[in-house]
């Protein structure tokens, strides 16, 4: 039996993570790891690791490995084509020491960054949620982010 989404005349669970959810309990489902398409990928994610403050990246086959602190890697990869490195969106919860530690990364390298992710606020921080947070752009233009309370607070 498979997962359908249309499916209005259905009797119960259609999958075991479905029936474990339904009962109250709880399913391990966690983002592992990503794709980040660039077309340089040693000199992305080395930009990654020194403004964020993370481990050297490693490699694994085609891919140079960043990871964040919730088990989570990206994997960055080189493309050539346009179509395929096109600005994706990372945002990263951090502390609040973090948060000082890399915004004052960003004004060192004299980097610009907005308050809102169309970059209509140039070089300012927001206090959305009642945090902090603040957009800029990596060399491939995704545009990344950093707050310190998650969206709707
Ligand atoms: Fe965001």
């Amino acid at each position: 039996m498979g997962l359908d989404p249309q499916r209005g005349d259905r009797a119960g669970p259609v999958s075991s993570a479905e029936a474990d959810r339904e009962q109250g309990g709880l399913v391990a489902v966690k983002l592992n790891h990503t794709i980040v398409h660039c077309h340089d990928k040693r000199a992305s994610a080395q930009f990654l690791v020194e403004i964020l403050g993370l481990p050297e990246p490693t490699t694994y086959g085609p891919f140079v490995v960043v990871q964040v602190d919730n088990e989570l890697s990206l994997d960055f990869l080189e493309d050539e084509d346009e179509d395929v490195v096109r600005p994706q969106h990372y945002a990263f919860l951090v502390g609040e020491a973090e948060f000082d530690q890399i915004y004052g990364r960003i004004l060192e390298r004299g980097l610009p960054y907005w308050a809102d992710p169309s970059h209509q606020r140039p070089q300012e921080v927001n206090t959305n949620d009642g945090g902090r947070g603040l957009y800029w752009d990596d060399p491939d233009g995704h545009v990344l982010e950093i707050i310190t309370v998650p969206y709707g607070g």
